[in-house]
């Protein structure tokens, strides 16, 4: 990868940008401005979901830049609450309007759960897939994935799927690298795209990032985003500022050394968000 632009091609053949942009908490009510700002750093590549609020101010946002729809790449996701065939094709909808678009390049399932005790959550993943593999063989969706799916919410979903997921949404950072499920997904063929991939600021003052930042002579977040980028992992990094969202791109003039990428890997455990598809939010 040289640059955010290049891209990963999806068991479907559809293209992927190698670096996204996460709108989650990136804007509020009808401020445009932050997504604006992301499209002007050169961002093509926006990920949202219905849970966030997003969606409408990303929709005008693209609309007033000007630039064809096509050259950007919108993944949203249907919500806990949303799950289920005739649910998931209304969440789609009402997406769509939000978003003033004819169709999305990615449309996910955001938890494998609706919540961790929930006991007919197999039959509800495949209901809410069945309504996706739908609306992609319409031609509405151009990929269809999944979020925070493990392999044990997997497995179950290939017995039954006609279309296999393209890709899955993690929360992966240096230290929490969730090393079998990436090397899972891997192998089953599905892209990776990593949320929070800066552990929301959490992993920036750790040793082992600081010290790397130092040898390599960038900062941090770099660090982070370049473990990643060379993992073959797709960083989804949000930021309010134009300065941090230029940085946060530039990541292909270094590339981290085989030792320094295991360091990174194995570290212990650090900047978890706490949350865990089955159990309840985890808080130190
Ligand atoms: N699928 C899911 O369940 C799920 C869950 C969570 C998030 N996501 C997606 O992943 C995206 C990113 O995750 P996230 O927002 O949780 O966390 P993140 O991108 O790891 O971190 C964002 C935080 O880090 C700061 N930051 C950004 N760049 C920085 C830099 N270069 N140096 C120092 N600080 C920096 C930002 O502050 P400033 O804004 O002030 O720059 C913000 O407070 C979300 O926006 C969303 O699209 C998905």
């Amino acid at each position: 990868m040289k640059n955010i632009h290049d891209f990963y091609t999806l068991s479907n053949g559809v293209r992927i940008p190698c670096i996204a942009f996460g709108t989650y908490k990136a804007a509020q009510e009808d401020n445009v401005k932050t997504i604006q700002l992301a499209i002007e750093a050169g961002y093509r590549y926006f990920d949202t979901a219905s849970f966030y609020d997003t969606e409408r101010v990303l929709g005008e946002a693209i609309k007033q830049s000007g630039i064809p729809r096509e050259e950007f790449f919108v993944v949203s996701k249907v919500w806990k609450t949303e799950m289920g065939y005739e649910n998931t094709k209304r969440a789609f909808k009402q997406s769509l309007e939000r978003l003033q678009m004819e169709y999305l390049d990615g449309y996910l399932i955001h938890w494998p759960k609706p919540y961790p005790e929930a006991e007919d959550w197999k039959e509800l993943d495949r209901e809410t897939w069945r309504a996706m593999e739908e609306l992609y063989l319409e031609g509405k969706i151009r990929t269809i994935g999944l979020s925070n799916f493990l392999p044990q919410h997997i497995e179950p979903l290939l017995q039954k799927c006609q279309i296999q997921p393209m890709m899955n949404q993690l929360e992966i950072h240096p230290g929490y690298s969730q090393t079998a499920a990436v090397q899972y997904c891997k192998e089953k063929g599905m892209i990776l795209q990593a949320w929070s991939p800066i552990g929301r600021g959490r992993v920036l003052q750790d040793e082992l990032i600081v010290e790397l930042a130092k040898k390599y002579g960038v900062t941090p977040a770099r660090i982070c985003l370049r473990y990643l980028v060379q993992n073959g992992i797709i960083p989804l990094p949000k930021s309010s500022s134009l300065e941090r969202m230029k940085e946060n791109q530039n990541v292909f003039s270094f590339a981290l050394s085989k030792e320094d990428m295991y360091r990174l890997e194995t570290m212990p455990q650090t900047g978890w968000s706490g949350e865990y598809p089955d159990r309840e939010r985890i808080t130190e």
